[in-house]
């Protein structure tokens, strides 16, 4: 048992994109998974009691100079470990076994034949198709390892010693590309006789009961931006303390229509906690005025922010001690402190002054999106919020090219609100479906919005000519935002958009969608 009261399974990161992704699978199926970085000695792993390892895949030959190594105690102290490309390939030279760079590498969907009475890919299909990504290749393994899958260039593309609970393949099973990926982790947690007990359920009462602990009858205060992690923060501490709780909304005008009515109505129905609304459009305006550079605007934004929130906590919250925020798993990954605590103390945040030096409370620092989104759904918050579209901090801001004015602003927010309407009436938000109309994660559009270039467009409408402005039309689907492709949405669906807002918003005569995928381009467009 992991040190979080669950059966926890450890992700050893070598390097591979792939690491998060295997915890959340791992999670997906219940079980608890933490990442941690390659070079943790045995002892610190073991310290962690956990029910098994998974060793991820990585960009490095084995043979590398500085290739990722793990302690090789770690191989033979008893403890399951599935290795994934790189890191089957890890554990064959370890274990005395040969890697070879076969000088065939593979990449992409790949025939592979299994043994199906196998204990990992036990009754399997003898044939199937694996995502494969790799130049060299386990060519003999260990002693003591049965060979129990390959491909025509991999003679050891899966082994196992089950008298040692050791396993390995060369292919992903984390990636949706290998149709049977998730059997084969699934297979894994009950081979090692992980409990599933990891559920949104389990996750609350956990929190719930580390901020009790942490806050006592301490007040805290938590920006709430209308977006999903700071609503499910903010839900998790008002359940754990009410009205210790103070939320802060500050509507900065660069939002989305109706928003402010929908975070003031989500809060006020759910939590008792106080919602203080600060109303400064005017302000930042001001601050946009003749700004025409992406990060001129995005930093005058963030500091505009800061300022406004001070204040607000000043004058609302003046007695709180602690700060709560939504930072999630990923961003504690990506800044090193995979194995820092729930709570961290006396820092500083997001560039606010030095005498506002809050304790944070980030009751998410363990979660990712998925998680948080079902804690939201579990919580009760309605699926308007748990399910919405993520949306930038800076707001429509970055999606009017050139200078942000009060009129350029309402003629983005008209167009982004008949985009979001259209892909919900065919049914591509996940915000707006129920029951059976969920569409699927690689049906739904991850986020839609209207962009207002800075040039102008002859049009004609009713036999008048007309000079007026386009508007650019952005629909992607993607899993995490770090790639994107444009969405393939009918021409139907386009043509309903476009008629709309040509015909509803005043001055625009023209719609473009774009159809750049990320990369080359990013999701917004400054
Ligand atoms: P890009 O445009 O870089 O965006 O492909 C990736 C994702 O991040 C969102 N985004 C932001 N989110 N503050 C945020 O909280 C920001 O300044 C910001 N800029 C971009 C974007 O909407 C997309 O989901």
């Amino acid at each position: 048992m992991g040190t979080t009261g669950h059966d926890t399974v450890l992700v050893v990161d070598l390097g591979a994109q792939y690491a998060q992704l295997i915890a959340r699978r791992v999670r997906e199926r219940h079980v608890y998974s933490e990442i941690v970085p390659h070079d943790l000695p045995a002892s610190e792993v073991l310290a962690r009691r956990p029910a098994g390892l998974i060793l991820s895949g990585g960009p490095q030959s084995v043979y590398a100079e500085h290739a990722p190594r793990i302690d090789p105690e770690i191989l033979t102290a008893g403890v399951p470990i599935l290795g994934i490309c790189y890191g089957q390939q890890l554990m064959a030279v370890e274990l005395g076994g040969e890697v070879t760079r076969t000088g065939r590498p593979e990449y992409g969907r790949t025939a592979l034949a299994v043994q199906s009475d196998s204990a990992l890919l036990r009754e399997q299909p003898a044939d199937q198709t694996v995502w494969m990504s790799h130049r060299d290749a386990v060519t003999r393994a260990p002693d003591g390892f049965r060979v129990i899958a390959s491909t025509a260039d991999t003679p050891v593309a899966g082994f196992e010693d089950v008298g040692r609970q050791l396993y390995g393949v060369q292919y992903h099973p984390e990636v949706s590309h290998t149709p049977l990926g998730g059997v084969v982790l699934d297979t894994f947690l009950t081979l090692i006789g992980a409990r599933r007990t990891w559920t949104a359920h389990s996750m609350i009462a956990q929190q719930v009961d580390a901020i009790r602990e942490t806050v006592g009858g301490d007040r805290l205060v938590c920006g709430l931006s209308g977006g999903v992690d700071s609503a499910v923060a903010a839900a998790l501490v008002s359940d754990a303390v009410g009205d210790q709780l103070t939320c802060v909304f500050v509507d900065h005008g660069l939002l989305r229509h109706d928003e402010r009515r929908l975070v003031e109505e989500a809060f006020g129905a759910y939590s008792d906690s106080g919602l203080v609304v600060i109303k400064a459009a005017d302000r930042f305006l001001e601050r946009l005025a003749g700004v025409v550079d992406p990060e001129v605007k995005r930093k005058r934004i963030g500091t505009e922010f800061i300022r406004v929130f001070e204040e607000a906590a000043r004058d609302h919250a003046g007695d709180a001690r602690f700060l709560v925020q939504g930072t999630l798993y990923p961003d504690v990954i990506e800044s090193g402190h995979g194995t820092a605590s729930t709570i961290k103390s006396h820092h500083n945040v997001g560039g606010l002054p030095a005498d506002m030096a809050f304790e944070l409370v980030e009751p998410l620092r363990w979660l990712f999106k998925d998680e948080v989104r079902r804690v939201g759904e579990e919580l009760g918050l309605p699926p308007e919020i748990v399910w919405r579209q993520p949306f930038p901090g800076p707001g429509l801001a970055v999606r009017i090219i050139g200078e942000v004015t009060a009129q350029r602003l309402a003629l983005v927010r008209a167009a982004d609100h008949i985009v979001l309407e259209e892909l919900r009436r065919a049914g591509l938000d996940r915000a707006a479906a129920t029951g059976d109309a969920v569409p699927g994660a690689a049906d739904h559009v991850w986020q839609s919005f209207a962009v207002l270039p800075d040039v102008r467009a002859v049009g004609v409408q009713g036999d008048q000519r007309t000079y007026g402005y386009p508007i650019i039309v952005r629909a992607v689907t993607s899993e995490d935002a770090m790639t994107a492709d444009f969405a393939r949405l009918d021409w139907d669906v386009l043509e309903r958009i476009a008629n709309r807002i040509v015909g509803e918003v005043d001055e625009i005569n023209r719609v473009a969608y774009d159809i750049t995928s990320k990369p080359p381009g990013t999701i917004e467009w400054e």
